[in-house]
């Protein structure tokens, strides 16, 4: 069986609608994963939703049903809003499903059914009482931390109470130093690099162990705990077990090497977690490393967590509360998905947040897409028909454009245009999705930079230039085609639609099997090929 490329990203919670930051997180995902398939790699990616918590079962309090009833309409939305996206999923985590309780209480019970000999007590689960002040409305015990410069709880917490409370805790500090040893030995666990310095600095000043129950007298939209019926699971061991439980984990295996080869398959050294810049510290890169540690993953089969950044607007956070949310489904109507997709991906590098701004969707869209794609789509074909009835000859432009007035089409064809496959391979190699596009849109300019110079419609006027017309148009057409297969993981249909013009790999029409890396290089449009006639693909947007 070939080793797949597993990919995951945080699932959702179901507590309120997908909005923007969502729909980013995904896009992404869908974007490396579908370079990956263009490098003919093997994929395998994971998203879902996380459906348990207090959080849900809140809301759906306030909504008046049922938190079952609340969380599958939620569900639906984002189930909406990936098909919208052509966010393209192998695998959907619900963790409401029974596949994934099973998982989630086989660890629980086997970490509670190993015990130390020496005290016939469980090496990992403990059971402690607690208590302290607790916030009633955000249904939380409250540290010092939480203190305001007065030495009080802030009105944010409401009613604050003393209460005892018995819980189940896992061991975590134990590993605080099994942790060190391991970022200290894996430099690239975390990326961007900033972020597994932040990780660091948190586990040095790691403390205390995880709470990871909470009596069902409160909270009991959970999983049971399989050692004591009283108790639900909170949160984490639910949570985070999708990554494995919806890979084909098995519970009852202890041991990495004894699970099947199918997940070992998935699961590896190279398996990408995407997550958001609020989830590292602590859930994924303290306890889930540390629960991976735990259930019997080697260091050398840990995965790598990607950390991006957040939009923002107008310079603050995005919150519900305050009601400076953005809402993906209103901005598809609007603009389509692959002016969403698009943005998305040019609009913010990789780990750094940005600002969302609607404006900027719209004008990124009419330089890169229109200004740029589209035109040089348009003028290219129109000429293809206009001064070759439709058809390419495969001839070499480097070869016939040796005269002075055109040194810098020789550069870009000699130097800069294949020198720009290596930047965006290494692009998306390194989850930049923006830089990558960057060598796309370049290629465009380069294109239009080429009609400009040569000026294919005073060749047409010489017959003794018409091989040359002939190696400009070849060049031009060959070159959107590689354009569109460079921005097929971020714009498939769009890249489907310079397909279509091109006349080229019809066959494979709509399918995603069209589009491969290998193909990226210049020449493969063979001698007399015909196009297919001109249709703008990047409408101007109006705001
Ligand atoms: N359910 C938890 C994660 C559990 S993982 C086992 C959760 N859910 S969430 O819905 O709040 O967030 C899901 C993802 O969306 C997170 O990675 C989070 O960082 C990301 N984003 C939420 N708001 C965002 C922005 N404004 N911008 C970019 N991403 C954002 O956390």
């Amino acid at each position: 069986m070939p080793k797949t490329f597993f990919i995951t990203t945080a699932i959702d919670y179901t507590n309120s609608p997908p909005h923007i930051g969502h729909a980013y997180e995904k896009v992404l995902a869908d974007v490396i994963a579908r370079y990956h398939r263009l490098k003919g790699d093997n994929v395998f990616f994971l998203t879902g939703v996380d459906q348990h918590g207090q959080k849900v079962q809140q809301s759906a309090a306030k909504a008046g049903v049922p938190p079952a009833e609340f969380v599958k309409e939620i569900t639906q939305k984002f189930v909406d809003l990936w098909k919208k996206l052509d966010v393209k999923y192998d695998e959907w985590a619900e963790t409401t499903s029974e596949r994934h309780k099973k998982v989630v209480q086989g660890i629980l019970q086997r970490l509670w059914d190993d015990k130390d000999p020496a005290t016939g007590k469980s090496r990992w689960i403990y059971k402690a009482k607690q208590d302290g002040y607790y916030s009633v409305r955000q249904e939380q015990f409250l540290t010092d931390k939480e203190r305001g410069p007065d030495g009080e709880f802030g009105p944010e917490w409401g009613q604050v109470e003393f209460r005892e409370e018995e819980n189940y805790y896992f061991k975590l500090s134990q590993h605080k130093e099994w942790l060190f040893r391991y970022l200290d030995n894996r430099k690239d666990a975390v990326i961007p690099n900033f972020r597994q310095t932040e990780l660091r600095n948190a586990v040095e000043k790691l403390s205390g162990d995880l709470c990871i129950s909470r009596p069902k007298s409160r909270l009991d939209w959970g999983i049971e705990l399989p050692f004591d019926k009283d108790f639900v699971n909170y949160v984490w061991f639910d949570a985070l077990t999708n990554y494995i439980s919806f890979a084909g984990y098995d519970p009852k295996a202890d041991d990495y090497a004894k699970q099947s080869q199918e997940f070992r398959n998935r699961w590896s050294r190279d398996t990408l977690q995407i997550i958001g810049k609020d989830i590292l510290v602590p859930a994924h890169g303290i306890y889930w490393l540390i629960m991976l540690h735990a259930i019997g993953f080697p260091d050398d089969q840990m995965p790598q967590l990607l950390v991006h950044g957040w939009w923002n607007l107008g310079g603050a956070k995005m919150s519900k509360s305050t009601g400076n949310i953005v809402d993906p489904f209103a901005l598809i109507d609007k603009y389509g998905a692959q002016a969403l997709r698009y943005y998305l991906m040019r609009g913010i590098a990789t780990g750094s947040d940005a600002d969302f701004s609607e404006q900027l969707l719209v004008n990124t869209g009419n330089n890169d897409l229109s200004n740029v794609l589209g035109n040089l789509l348009n003028r290219t074909l129109t000429m293809v028909w206009r001064y070759c009835e439709g058809s390419v000859s495969l001839l070499n432009l480097n070869d016939l454009c040796d005269r002075p007035a055109w040194s810098e089409v020789r550069t870009l064809v000699q130097t800069e245009i294949p020198e720009s496959f290596n930047a965006y391979v290494q692009e998306m190699s390194a989850f930049n999705p923006t830089k990558a596009l960057g060598t796309a849109i370049f290629l465009g300019l380069c294109g239009n930079a080429i009609v400009e110079i040569t000026a294919p419609w005073k060749l047409a006027k010489e017959e003794s230039e018409k091989k040359t017309l002939q190696a400009v148009l070849y060049y031009l057409t060959d070159l959107l085609r590689i354009i569109a297969i460079r921005v097929s993981p971020v714009l498939p249909r769009a890249a489907h639609g310079i397909f279509d013009q091109l006349n080229w790999k019809m066959e494979l029409g709509g399918k995603e099997e069209r589009f491969s890396l290998a193909d990226a290089e210049w020449g493969r449009l063979p001698d007399g090929h015909v196009v297919g006639k001109p249709v703008p693909l990047f409408p101007r947007i109006e705001k």
